[in-house]
């Protein structure tokens, strides 16, 4: 039996985990799995190596909907031992208690995943690029791996693993591990993981997928269909790992991969060690929109590398991220471009706030989720006061001195977890400290424990925005649309002009717009979930059918929430929206369908 209680690192209590790594953790797993596309599941053998920091009766794993069908003590040819379910819940699930022995070194459960297990988003062939081969892919992130792998499910707890994947012959399974890069004759498939990560970045995608390099260490796969304009579309990938690294040190995963996954992604990006997943909508044609990219890379240190130790904690994740993304992305294309995605996000902030209002706790950087399913609870906040924070301290201290602390910050707790408190208690040693009156000045505790945005946040302005808000003053004063001068624009400068249109637009303005720009035709998905708004309101009927076609298709939370609730608002709309639910439901990940139902109500109910 292995006692470390001097190397035990403390656990910040998760309330979203049952699991007691206090006192047994685990360290390693091996996992067995077989994909079923035909009854939707997957049977899973899981061993878990544990570490023993105190002696304890019984291990405790986060489960949600799996079946079990033995628990031993041991590799799989171990010893079965007693195991008991605990209450379920709808958000946590139900912890799974299995008696130990003192010296047990190691667990193993055999089980199976449900038909409806939510992280797990199996995809008929007509949701592919593709349209003739099924395909299935994880989100863990917050709090559902534990729909398909019984875990110690908190961003605390961390181990390296290893797994055999069987699948259907003629598909590729990848995970967030070492990937292979072509198929095998028998579909079966082996994968490590040899840096320890948390359960939420598990992850498994199986489909007719291939492989194009575009560096020693970069590459995308995707549906053959999809794969030689994704190589286009992310021919800078490479540039951006090395700009990474410039920024803030070695990139600690070896290969840096990207996989495009049909449009039923509910995410944007997620960040899947050695592999993101992305949404096929940023493939613009026109690398418009690879910041999404350069914020998923930047998870490789911040969240990956240095991760949040609870949701509630989750603003050291992305806030960070949101910064480095930007910071990525000035490196590459320069101080004007950045300068334009720092304005776009300082507008999305002021929408957060004002819509969660000005007193709101889930506008402080340190949330309070428990007893809440933290994918509700999680919003813009973290990533956009989290990096306003950060450009903050910038403004004060000055790049080469943020720079340095990022740097060593990431470097010292790599392979760790970092908690908000831990984490101001760095801050002042390393910062603060050396800047006399800087706490103060910083007000930290109204960033890190107030609401709003702290006045001592500097302005964000665009130089390259000056040119739209010129164009939009012209419009407005009766400059016909087709004469103005929009030339070189790209796809956020055209956000920008239509996020800074007047409410109450006509249809007939609209119209003078759409023949003068084209939006319902855009190509681009960033316009189009700018403009659908507008032309919903005005009930412009040119927009209705892309509309539709854009709510069934495309399956990003992000894009569809704004536009249900649109719909929703006007009194023809409401109508509408149930019914393009309706047969768009089926479309959709668990994780988008439960924030749809509670708008829309359930249309299988
Ligand atoms: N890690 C997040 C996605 C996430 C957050 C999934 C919380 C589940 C729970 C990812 O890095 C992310 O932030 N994605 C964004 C894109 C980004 C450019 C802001 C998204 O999907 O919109
Ligand atoms: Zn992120």
């Amino acid at each position: 039996m292995s006692h470390h209680p001097s190397l035990a690192p403390a656990f910040t209590p998760d309330p979203h985990s049952y699991a007691r790594p206090a006192e047994v953790s685990v360290h390693h797993l091996d996992l067995d799995l077989i994909v079923d596309f035909s009854s939707s599941t997957l049977a899973g053998t899981a061993t878990w190596q544990l570490t023993h920091h105190a002696p304890a009766a019984e291990l405790v794993l986060d489960t949600r909907g799996l079946a079990i069908d033995a628990v031993l003590l041991g590799g799989p040819d171990g010893t079965p031992t007693t195991y008991e379910f605990g209450p379920d819940d709808t958000v946590l699930g139900q912890p799974l208690h299995i008696v130990l022995s003192p010296d047990a070194a190691a667990v193993t459960i055999r089980y199976r995943t449900a038909p409806g297990a939510a992280a797990l988003q199996w995809l008929p062939p007509a949701q592919t690029a593709g349209r003739q081969q099924p395909f299935l892919f994880t989100q863990s992130q917050a709090i559902l791996a534990r729909t398909w792998l019984p875990c110690q499910d908190s961003p605390g707890v961390r181990f390296t693993y290893e797994a055999r994947v069987q699948v259907p012959a003629h598909l590729l399974p990848l995970m967030s591990a070492e990937n292979p890069q072509e198929r095998t004759p028998d579909g079966s498939y082996t994968f490590r993981m040899s840096q320890p990560i948390p359960a939420y970045l598990m992850a498994l995608a199986v489909g007719d997928l291939e492989f194009r390099p575009l560096s020693a260490r970069t590459g995308v796969y995707a549906e053959p269909a999809t794969l030689p304009q994704a190589a286009e579309e992310f021919a800078d990938l490479e540039d951006m790992v090395t700009a990474a690294e410039d920024l803030y040190g070695p990139y600690r995963w070896e290969r840096y991969d990207l996989l495009v996954l049909p449009p039923s992604f509910p995410f944007g990006g997620m960040e899947n060690p050695r592999l993101t997943f992305v949404t096929p909508t940023i493939l613009a044609g026109d690398r418009s929109l690879t910041s999404l990219v350069a914020h998923e890379l930047a998870h490789s240190w911040s969240g990956n590398l240095v991760t949040n130790a609870t949701w509630n904690d989750f603003w050291l994740n992305e806030g960070f991220t949101v910064y480095f993304e930007r910071r990525i992305m000035e490196k590459l294309y320069g101080r004007p471009y950045a300068d334009m995605l720092q304005v776009l996000g300082h507008t999305a902030l002021l929408h957060t706030v004002e819509e969660l209002g000005p007193t709101s706790p889930d506008t402080h950087l340190h949330l309070n989720l428990a007893g809440r399913d933290p994918d509700e609870g999680l919003n813009e906040i973290a990533y956009e006061k989290g990096d306003y924070l950060l450009l903050t301290l910038e403004h004060l201290v000055g790049r080469p001195a943020l720079d340095t602390f990022i740097k060593d910050y990431f470097a010292r707790h790599s392979f760790r977890s970092m908690d908000t408190l831990s984490f101001v208690e760095y801050l002042r040693q390393e910062l603060l400290a050396k800047h006399p009156g800087l706490e103060e000045h910083l007000q930290l505790a109204a960033w890190i424990n107030g609401p709003g945005i702290p006045a001592v946040a500097p302005p964000v302005v665009a130089a390259r925005f000056q040119a739209v808000e010129a164009a939009l003053a012209q419009w407005q004063a009766g400059t016909p649309a087709a004469n103005l001068t929009t030339t070189g624009w790209t796809s956020h400068e055209w956000v920008h002009f239509l996020h800074g249109l007047p409410p109450g637009l006509t249809a007939a303005r609209l119209t003078e717009l759409d023949e003068a720009f084209a939006f319902t035709h855009s190509g681009n998905a960033e316009i189009l979930a700018a403009w659908f708004p507008l032309t919903i309101a005005a009930g412009y009927a040119p927009a209705e059918e892309p509309l539709r076609e854009f709510l069934t298709w495309v399956g990003r939370r992000k894009f569809l929430v704004p536009l249900y609730r649109a719909l929703l608002a006007t009194p023809s709309g409401a109508d509408r929206a149930r019914a393009i639910y309706a047969a768009a439901r089926g479309n959709y990940h668990a994780v988008a369908t439960s924030t749809f139902d509670a708008l829309l109500g359930n249309p299988t109910e």
